[in-house]
């Protein structure tokens, strides 16, 4: 079975102190994990050694960057590189998150260019597409997303694709409590493993994770996931709350 993965998405939330006593909360609740399941936190960048150390114990537990910069190094004041995330051993990071796309500018070419950088240190891309509501109420969500696909991970091998999560996160159901249905994200997530099939392959399309994204709740998670295609979700404000996102973890199949 591909990994089954509950992400969280802290986004610019919490102080230090309250990250950390999140994490000892959810930590706190011994869900047994189950070999093919993943939980992974994406911290604000300060936090992200601190974070590191709490989830020491537990392999099914990782931390993740919510970005890193599209360049290897050099004068990008105030940017965070790849190989410095690789360096402070942490293993996943997110890319191209709606809200990087829209408030930073940050273009589908740029975000290969991010992705190219974390394989090359070994680092999981958690890959996030989807599509804005008025492309949704013109029925175009299967193009946006075939070609945001297309610009950012098609000069990939299949090899390369394979070690990729992809985050379907249809914009307006982020933060806005309005939840894809399960019909919705299961259409879009086997559309989404069809656009991997016809570049890469059936077993490839096959090994992916595909997360949902957009309002995950305690109460709608177990549905969701239950949807054959849909590997797990990327959790934006369920997250910030410990009994909500170890109800979501619980939820993986
Ligand atoms: P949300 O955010 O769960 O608060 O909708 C999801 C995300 O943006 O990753």
């Amino acid at each position: 079975m591909r990994k089954q993965i509950a992400a969280a998405n802290w986004k610019m939330n919490l102080t230090y102190e309250q990250g950390e006593k999140l994490l000892q909360d959810i930590l706190a609740v011994k869900i047994p994990g189950q070999a093919h399941q993943q939980v992974i936190f994406a911290v604000p960048f300060p936090y992200l050694i601190m974070a590191k150390t709490a989830v020491a114990e537990r392999t099914d537990y990782s931390i993740a960057a919510q970005n890193c910069y599209s360049k290897k190094s050099g004068a990008y004041t105030g940017e965070v590189s790849a190989e410095m995330l690789y360096s402070i051993g942490i293993r996943y990071c997110v890319i191209g998150h709606s809200e990087r796309r829209e408030y930073f500018q940050e273009s589908d070419e740029m975000l290969a260019e991010k992705i190219n950088l974390l394989l090359v240190q070994e680092t999981t891309p958690v890959f996030c597409c989807g599509e804005p509501l008025e492309v949704r109420k013109a029925a175009g969500q299967n193009k946006h997303v075939e070609t945001q696909l297309q610009k950012s991970l098609f000069h990939l091998t299949a090899e390369q694709v394979s070690k990729l999560v992809i985050a379907y996160e249809p914009i307006w159901a982020i933060g806005t409590g309005q939840t894809a249905t399960t019909e919705q994200a299961q259409e879009m997530h086997a559309f989404l493993r069809s656009v991997l099939e016809k570049q890469w392959g059936k077993e490839t399309a096959e090994a992916v994770s595909i997360l949902y994204g957009g309002s995950v709740k305690a109460s709608n998670a177990a549905e969701l996931f239950a949807c054959p295609d849909v590997d797990g979700g990327l959790v934006g404000g369920a997250s910030l709350v410990a009994q909500d996102f170890v109800q979501i973890i619980k939820a993986l199949k």
